[in-house]
């Protein structure tokens, strides 16, 4: 489905995504990728431009959002402040006019799962937001949603309560069995509570996969960047295929040898004379091993970050980074006059996918140089200016071509769904 408002605005574009029975899917992207449209529109707040929401395999265009079996969490969660706890969780369930005792009984119930009993008549004022979420979620669930669709609903809570409410959700909707779809620009989020996780930018799907796939074989330097803390660093790299098999990269004034014998090798072979996008989280970088074969590069230390188990070391080994556009959600363009239902695909793929004009000081050939980051026990005998060198495992590489597109094993978008 897409999703063209009537100021021209391009929100979501052809997304095309199959959530299983009982899967946790996390819509994952930066503020203003279409997320939260997407999700409205799967609940029936907003219709499609074109193309449509099929649940149960049936479309679901003319069923009204209220007939849809789908309760919708926001981040702006709103209970009724003059019910006590209570009553907000049983008020779905007295909608549908059941009986008192059999009200009570599921109230009880859904508090107990929630560990919220000792809140029921308190009314919300009295709550801590994270007790207020959980009220929410319980008045969701009264309601025997086939569909959960959550809207960020963990923003407004302090980090630690996040931390457990994450563990909770993800456990409750599993216990349940009820098919959710999560939208979060926090990639933490995405990472621990997914089975699988969907990428999108400027309102184009990126990627789909299990948070094991996106992570480690992301199909896009846009997904590269967006996943991991630290980040990954991207560089470009001059590739140099020589004739005895070995492909040569370029980075900087450096160079390191990737062993010709596998597929991403092989495949790396044709770019020979380009300039590529090498991918370095710092799983693929550690400090010289000498039995290792590992090719090494010479660094400068810049600075140090200590967060009590680690250090972070960035170093400047005179690598340039990956143009912007590749990398970071682009500003929309100016929106254009799209008459609603009758704009044409390809003039919303030209919208989606042209990057603005660059800013001046901001062109796409600005050598903007880029540390590398390593891993280190906590507050090494190091210092800005030192110099170190780093062994670099080239099974942890990821390369992408000029578009951003995967070069090597796993590139294509992954799109069926995988049973948790
Ligand atoms: N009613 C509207 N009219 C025009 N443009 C809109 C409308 N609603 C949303 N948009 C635009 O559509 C794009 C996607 O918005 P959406 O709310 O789906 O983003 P999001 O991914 O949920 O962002 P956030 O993380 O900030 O909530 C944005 O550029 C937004 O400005
Ligand atoms: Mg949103």
């Amino acid at each position: 489905m897409s999703k063209v408002f009537p100021d021209g605005t391009v929100a979501v574009d052809d997304l095309n995504l199959t959530v299983d029975n009982g899967e946790f899917l996390v819509l994952l992207g930066p503020s203003g990728c279409g997320k939260s449209t997407a999700l409205r529109m799967i609940a029936g707040l907003e219709d499609p431009s074109a193309g449509e929401v099929l649940l149960d395999g049936e479309p679901v265009g003319n069923v009204h959002p209220a007939d849809r079996q789908i309760a919708m969490i926001f981040q702006n969660y709103a209970l009724y402040p003059h019910m006590t706890v209570g009553e907000n969780i049983g008020f779905p369930l007295r909608l549908r006019k059941r009986a008192q005792n059999d009200i009570d009984a599921q109230v009880s119930q859904l508090a107990t799962v929630l560990d919220i009993t000792d809140t029921l008549g308190r009314k919300p004022a009295q709550l801590s937001g994270g007790q207020r979420q959980r009220v929410a979620m319980g008045r969701a669930l009264a309601r025997k949603p086939r569909i959960f669709l959550m809207d960020e609903p963990l923003s407004n809570l302090d980090s630690g309560l996040r931390a457990q409410l994450r563990a909770e959700i993800s456990g409750l909707v599993r216990e349940l069995k009820v098919t959710t779809v999560y939208v979060t620009h926090d990639q933490t989020e995405a990472l621990t509570m997914a089975d699988r996780i969907a990428v999108m930018r400027n309102g184009v799907l990126q990627d789909v996969g299990t948070p094991n796939e996106v992570y480690h074989h992301p199909a896009t330097a846009y997904v590269a960047a967006f996943l991991g803390t630290p980040r990954m660093t991207l560089v470009q790299a001059r590739v140099m295929a020589h004739l005895d098999k070995r492909v040569l990269l370029q980075i900087g004034e450096q160079s390191i040898d990737v062993p010709g014998h596998d597929v991403t090798a092989h495949m790396l072979r044709h770019y020979h004379g380009e300039d590529i996008i090498v991918g370095l989280r710092p799983e693929a970088l550690r400090l010289p091993d000498p039995a290792s074969q590992d090719p090494i590069l010479h660094t400068r230390v810049k600075h140090l970050e200590h967060s009590g188990h680690e250090s972070l070391a960035h170093l400047d080994v005179g690598a340039t980074a990956a143009p912007i556009e590749m990398t970071e959600a682009t500003p929309r363009p100016a929106p254009r006059t799209v008459k609603r239902g009758l704009f044409r695909r390809r003039e919303i793929q030209a919208v989606a996918s042209h990057p603005p004009p660059a800013a001046p000081g901001q062109e796409r050939h600005l050598q903007r140089p880029i540390d590398l980051t390593l891993r280190l026990a906590p507050y090494p005998r190091l210092g800005p200016g030192d110099r170190i060198s780093v062994q670099i495992d080239t099974r942890q590489l990821h390369f992408f071509g000029d578009r951003g597109e995967r070069i090597g094993a796993g590139q294509q978008v992954r799109t069926a769904p995988r049973r948790a």
